[in-house]
C-alpha cells in the first residue's frame, strides 16, 4: 500500500497542455475518483502516475519517495483500462498468470495467486473458458484479476464500466467497491460519469481542461461547489444557472433576471455586501425547492411550463419570460401546465457565482483567511 502526492504535475503534447500544474494527494488505502469530462486529462494523469508517461514538468512521490526516474514495471501499480485488452487466444488462466509468468514466478506460487484472485473476483468458474466465451462484466472482472495478481500497492482504473450496460454497472460498482475495502488498496478510478465518482470514492477531485477545479468528499462537491464547472458538472438533474443582477430595493437584496425576482434572506447580506460587482449567476438545485400554493416570503410565482415524470418524482419546468426553472417536485404534488404556484428556494442551499464563477462563499472565506 502507499499513498501519492502529485506535486505540480503538468504534461504537455506539443501545443496541448493536457495536464497543468496539477496537486493532488491520495492518502494511503483511499478510494478517490478523477472527474471530468472527455480529454479533460484524466487517462494522461493516470499514465504518468503508472510511469508510461513522462510529466514535463512536477513530481509524482510515492510515501513520499521520489518516482520520477522509477520503470513502469518497479512502481507496483496496477493498470485497468476501459478495453480490458485480454489476450484472446489464451484462456482465463493464463490471462491472469500471465504477468506473473513474464515475471518469472514459480509454477505453485502463480497457480495459488491466480486462483486467490479468481475467488476475491468470483471467476473460479471461469478459468478454463476464453475470453470470446465470456460476457463484458466478466470480460472486466478478468481484466480486474490480471492487474491484482501481482498484489499492486496501487490500483489505477481507467473507465472501468464504461463498456458495461447500465445494470450490470450498477452491480459491477459495488464490487470494485467491496474488492477495494477489502484489499485496502490505494485506488485512482477515473470516470466522466459523475454518479459513478460519487458512488464509489471518498473524494473526488474534478478537473476540466487539465486544471483540478475541486478536491473533496462527494458531499462537499455536492453542498459546495466553488466555482460555476463543478457547480454545473455535478447533479442530476443539473442546477438551475441564472444570470442575474443584485438589486437593493427598500433595504432588501434581490436577484433580478427578467420576470424573475427573488429576494433573499438576510444571511446573504454580509457575504454578497462585500462584492461591488452587481452581475452574478445563481444557482439552485431542482431538489432545493419547495413547491407552496400559498403565498410565502422569498418566494417566486411560477406557471407551470412542462412536467416531467420521472419515476420517483416529477421534474417541473417553470418559465420566467425567456429563463427556465427546473424544480423537482414529489409526486403527490398534482401539477397541470398553467397551474400556478409559489416557489421557495432553500435560501441556505443557494449558490451564487461571482463574474469569474467563483462561489461567492468561497470569495468571503478567502477574504476571511
Ligand atoms: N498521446 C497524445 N498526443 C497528443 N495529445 C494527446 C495525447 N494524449 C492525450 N492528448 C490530448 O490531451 C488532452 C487530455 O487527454 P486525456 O488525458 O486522454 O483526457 P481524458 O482521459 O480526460 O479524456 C486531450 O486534449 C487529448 O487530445
Ligand atoms: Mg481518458
Amino acid at each position: 500500500m502507499a499513498s501519492i502526492k502529485l506535486e505540480q504535475l503538468t504534461k504537455r503534447f506539443g501545443k496541448v497542455v493536457a495536464v497543468n500544474n496539477l496537486n493532488l494527494e491520495v492518502k494511503d488505502g483511499e478510494f478517490i475518483a478523477l472527474l471530468g469530462p472527455s480529454g479533460c486529462g484524466k487517462t494522461t494523469t493516470l499514465l504518468m502516475i503508472a510511469g508510461i508517461y513522462r510529466p514535463t514538468q512536477g513530481k509524482i512521490y510515492f510515501d513520499d519517495v521520489l518516482v520520477n526516474d522509477v520503470a513502469p514495471k518497479d512502481r507496483y501499480v496496477g493498470l485497468v483500462f476501459q478495453s480490458y485488452a485480454l489476450y484472446p487466444h489464451m484462456k482465463v488462466y493464463d490471462n491472469i498468470a500471465f504477468p506473473l509468468k513474464l515475471a518469472k514466478v514459480p509454477r505453485k506460487e502463480i497457480d495459488r495467486k491466480v486462483y486467490e484472485v479468481a475467488k476475491l473476483t468470483k471467476i473460479e468458474e471461469l478459468l478454463d473458458r476464453m475470453p470470446g466465451q465470456l460476457s463484458g462484466g466478466q470480460q472486466q472482472r478478468v481484466a480486474l484479476c490480471r492487474a491484482l495478481v501481482k498484489e499492486p500497492e496501487i490500483l489505477l482504473l481507467d473507465e472501468p464500466l464504461s463498456n458495461l450496460d447500465a445494470r450490470l454497472r450498477i452491480e459491477t460498482r459495488a464490487e470494485i467497491k467491496r474488492l477495494q475495502r477489502e484489499l485496502g488498496i490505494t485506488t485512482i478510478l477515473v470516470t466522466h460519469d459523475q454518479v459513478e465518482a460519487l458512488t464509489m470514492s471518498e473524494r473526488v477531485a474534478v478537473m476540466h481542461a487539465g486544471v483540478l477545479q475541486q478536491y473533496g468528499p462527494p458531499d462537499e462537491l455536492y453542498d459546495r461547489p466553488r466555482n460555476l464547472f463543478v457547480a454545473s458538472f455535478i447533479g442530476d438533474p443539473p442546477m438551475n444557472l441564472i444570470p442575474v443582477e443584485l438589486e437593493r430595493t427598500d433595504g432588501r437584496l434581490r436577484l433580478v433576471a427578467d420576470s424573475f425576482v427573488l429576494p433573499l434572506a438576510e444571511e446573504w447580506e454580509n457575504m454578497l455586501g462585500q462584492i461591488p460587482e452587481a452581475s452574478f449567476t445563481l444557482g439552485v438545485r431542482p431538489e432545493d425547492v419547495r413547491i407552496s400554493t400559498e403565498e410565502k416570503a422569498n418566494a417566486l410565482l411560477g406557471e407551470v411550463f412542462l412536467t416531467e415524470p420521472l419515476g420517483g418524482g416529477t421534474l417541473v419546468h417553470f418559465m420566467f419570460g425567456e429563463i427556465s426553472f427546473r424544480v423537482l417536485a414529489s409526486r403527490e404534488i398534482k401539477m397541470d401546465v398553467g397551474d400556478k404556484f409559489w416557489l421557495v428556494p432553500d435560501q441556505s442551499k443557494l449558490h451564487i457565482f461571482t463574474k469569474d464563477g467563483l462561489s461567492v462563499r468561497e470569495v468571503g472565506r478567502r477574504d476571511a483567511q
